[in-house]
């Protein structure tokens, strides 16, 4: 066995690169508007073409969808929207007739508020669900038992009339939050895990992982009244642990965790194999380089991206976990905008800065994930504030705009336009077809206007193909031991155009290179490069500028 097959027979995810399917927009069978089960199966050979070797699908359980399948009502059972449990076990087992693994969304921090375990909790102090969730008395004046504040705007409090008490919900009202100290309520987690091991099921992205474990003496919270008082909770470390001992390593699940807070020098007490706890954690920090910090309307207070921060964070955790972890790498999700729209350029250098994103995070040591439309340019849909769906959105509008009224209406716009997480839900655009071929019907979310330009057909058909360019990206991937394991080290940290560094494993080195601007750069290590091996231009040598977004991987 070569190394390589020792790794990759060790820990398949390490080789591996996943596609995100965000169900309610891929793909729609049965004309109802809204992505299915079914619409994944008719796609498989499309992901095979393209390469990938794992499926992270988002949630498709029993959901009133109040934030779109994140509420989930029944972990056990699909949502008729999506299709029939029989159809989800069809997907695993095509899926894995086709080498593709399948990766499902384990929403652990809280349930559907139409969940029956909290319909049964909330209807008093001592019956077997009372302390499935985390239940507070108001203060004497009657007000929240302190100052909280939900992602999705206004208190993390709701009062129950029926109980009598506040319950807390660091997302919208209708997301209680689970009470992790209570053991029957890990018990019957795990055994959902294990349910969905049996079915087949390969690994769980976990959302909001790290928020799971509260901190029971409630302080109030005197920064930023959403973020800094949910993470990493006393007891985060100690559950996570239990979790892999109970289900990840006896079922052999791949992990990847989602972690707001975490920074590159936490990471490892994570995802280190010795900690037993997650294979990977999404961090936000890179998604962070276009926000000002510590202003008030939080993601919406923007600023022009920061590539030298861009530069330190990606390289601060390539460097952290080098021995000691894996990376999940990601520039998009179905909570990201399109990254082109933000940080590059989608109009005039959209193949150069799809590509040359793309060269960055696949040329790293990490796990790279695709969500889908990223692979042939997808971009932002600048829609009216009611064309927009999206509970964060609306909630946080509401907050900032109306109540506080510390952003304008149109500043908040400027804002949604370039970070809204509705950009990455608009349905996937296959063609240019009438809904750009993801529905007969009428789709639940508008579709992208620009979808007769930007669409999979198009782009297959295209002498410049994003999709082809990933395919030769995931190919090399394969292909590579030194992009598996080989050493990091960042080029020119201070340049605020170009993003270069060096890949080197067993003697031999691999450059990768971008310009991230809209001018020729000249490129200062043209004469040590000997050989190009992926290129986005038409570059035949190493001689010459660089071209605005070009972008190459080239051996030293
Ligand atoms: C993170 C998920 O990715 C996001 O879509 C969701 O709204 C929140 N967690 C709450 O589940």
């Amino acid at each position: 066995m070569t190394k390589r097959q020792e790794k990759i027979a060790e820990k398949w995810w390490k080789n591996a690169v996943i596609y995100q399917i965000y169900p309610k927009s891929f793909n729609d069978t049965n004309g109802d508007g809204i992505g299915d089960i079914a619409g994944i199966i008719e796609k498989i050979p499309y992901l095979k073409t393209l390469g990938v070797d794992g499926l992270w699908i988002s949630p498709l359980y029993l959901s009133p969808q109040v934030d779109n399948g994140y509420d989930i009502t029944d972990y056990r059972v699909i949502d008729p929207m999506f299709g029939t449990n029989e159809d989800m076990y069809d997907l695993i087992k095509l899926a894995h007739a086709a080498g593709i693994k399948i990766i499902m969304d384990f929403v652990a921090n809280h349930t559907s508020d139409q969940a029956f375990w909290f319909q049964e909790s909330r209807k008093s102090k001592n019956n077997f669900f009372s302390d499935f969730y985390i239940w507070q008395d108001a203060k004497p004046d009657g007000s929240e038992p302190n100052n909280w504040g939900s992602n999705f705007g206004g208190s993390a409090w709701t009062f129950d009339e029926m109980r009598q008490q506040y319950y807390l919900h660091y997302y919208a009202a209708e997301q209680p939050d689970l009470n992790w100290e209570n053991e029957i309520v890990r018990e019957y987690i795990y055994d959902m895990m294990r349910f969905w091991k049996s079915k087949g099921v390969d690994g769980w992205r976990m959302d909001v992982i790290t928020s799971i474990s509260k901190d029971l003496s409630f302080p109030d919270n005197v920064k930023n009244l959403t973020t800094s008082n949910q993470q990493n909770g006393p007891r985060m470390h100690e559950f996570i642990h239990e979790m892999n001992r109970q289900v990840l390593a006896p079922c052999e699940m791949m992990s990847v965790g989602e972690s707001p807070a975490a920074k590159a020098s936490d990471a490892p007490s994570l995802v280190s194999p010795s900690r037993q706890e997650l294979d990977m954690i999404f961090t936000f920090e890179h998604m962070h380089i276009d926000r000002k910090p510590g202003d008030v309307n939080g993601r919406w207070a923007l600023q022009k991206r920061d590539l030298v921060s861009l530069k330190r964070i990606l390289s601060d955790w390539q460097l952290a976990l080098r021995d000691n972890g894996w990376n999940a790498l990601y520039f998009e999700n179905h909570d990201r905008a399109r990254v082109i729209s933000r940080w590059g350029n989608d109009t005039t250098y959209r193949y150069a800065s799809a590509t040359a994103f793309a060269t960055i995070l696949h040329g790293l040591q990490g796990t790279p994930y695709i969500y889908q439309g990223e692979e042939i340019g997808m971009v932002n849909a600048d829609y009216e504030l009611s064309e927009y769906d999206d509970i964060e959105l609306h909630g946080n509008y509401e907050q900032y705009v109306v109540q506080q009224q510390t952003i304008s209406h149109d500043a908040f716009m400027q804002a949604a336009y370039k970070v809204s997480r509705d950009h990455a839900r608009t349905p996937m655009q296959w063609s240019d077809d009438k809904h750009a071929g993801f529905s007969d019907g009428h789709p639940w979310l508008k579709v992208n206007l620009r979808f007769p330009e930007i669409n999979v057909a198009k782009d297959l058909a295209s002498k410049q193909s994003i999709f082809a360019y990933y395919q030769k990206l995931i190919q090399l991937r394969k292909s590579s031991d030194l992009l598996l394991e080989g050493s990091y080290e960042l080029l020119l940290p201070d340049d605020d155009n170009l993003f270069i560094y060096k890949r080197s494993w067993q003697g031999e080195t691999w450059l990768i290179v971008a310009n991230f601007s809209e001018e020729m750069h000249s490129f200062p290590l043209a004469t040590a490069c000997s050989e190009i091996i992926l290129t986005n231009s038409d570059r035949q040598d190493l001689s010459g500028q660089l071209k605005p977004y070009e972008a190459f991987i080239a051996k030293l």
